[in-house]
C-alpha cells in the first residue's frame, strides 16, 4: 500500500490508528518564579501531549530567589487539577533527564522573535546530543508575550504591582520574599 496520503479522511484515520503511542513531553525551565505565561504554556502543552513533566533546573550557576522546593510548591499550587501534568526537579543535561523519564519532546515557549535565536541554538544543541528528542516551540497567549520571571522579580523588588502577572500564591510569596529581604 502506498504511503502517499492525499486528502482522504479515511486514510488519515488509518494512519493515526497505526500509531497508538503515548507522547510524553518535558517543559523545562528555571521557573524562578513561575509566571502566568508559564502556566498558559503548561495548559496548552497538557492539551496537546499525553503527559507533561514540568522540569525545574537545579541551577548551580545562577543564584535563584526561590529554592527548588519552593519552586516545586509554587508550580504544584498553580497548576490546579491538570491530571496529566507533574512537576519534578532535574540536574545535569536536559536530554538525559528527558530520556530518563521516557519523554520524546521538549517544549519551549517563544514569546517574541528575540527569544528565537537562543532557543534555536539550544534546540539544535539538544538534537546533536540526542537525535531522538524533538523540541517543540509553543506560543503563549499574546497577553504574556512581554512577561518574564526576571521582570516580575525586578518589579516586586522595586515595590511595583505584579498582580495578574503571576498566580496568587506566587504573588504572595514574592512579596513576602522581598519584605523579608528588606527587614534583614
Ligand atoms: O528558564 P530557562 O532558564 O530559560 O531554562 C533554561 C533550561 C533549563 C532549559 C536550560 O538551561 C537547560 O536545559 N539546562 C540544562 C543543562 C543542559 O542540558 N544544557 C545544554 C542545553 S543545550
Amino acid at each position: 500500500m502506498s504511503s502517499a496520503c492525499t486528502y482522504n479522511p479515511g486514510c488519515v484515520l488509518q494512519k493515526a490508528s497505526e500509531l497508538p503511542m503515548i507522547i510524553r513531553a518535558v517543559y523545562p525551565g528555571s521557573f524562578d518564579p513561575v509566571t502566568n505565561g508559564h502556566i498558559d504554556l503548561i495548559q496548552r502543552s497538557a492539551a496537546l501531549f499525553d503527559h507533561v513533566i514540568v522540569a525545574i533546573l537545579k541551577n548551580t550557576s545562577k543564584i535563584p530567589l526561590f529554592s527548588v522546593e519552593e519552586r516545586i510548591e509554587m508550580l504544584r499550587s498553580s497548576i490546579g487539577n491538570l491530571d496529566n501534568v507533574c512537576v519534578e526537579a532535574f540536574e545535569g543535561l536536559l536530554v538525559d533527564f528527558v530520556q530518563k523519564v521516557g519523554a520524546s519532546v521538549i517544549v519551549r515557549g517563544i514569546r517574541a522573535v528575540s527569544d528565537y535565536e537562543y532557543e534555536l541554538q539550544m534546540a539544535l544543541m539538544n538534537r546533536r546530543l540526542c537525535n531522538k528528542v524533538e523540541t517543540v516551540f509553543m506560543l503563549p497567549a499574546e497577553a504574556y508575550s512581554f512577561l518574564s520571571s526576571k521582570l516580575v522579580k525586578e518589579i516586586a523588588e522595586l515595590g511595583g504591582d505584579i498582580n495578574g502577572l503571576v498566580p496568587p500564591d506566587v504573588e504572595r510569596r514574592v512579596r513576602a520574599k522581598f519584605r523579608s529581604q528588606i527587614s534583614t
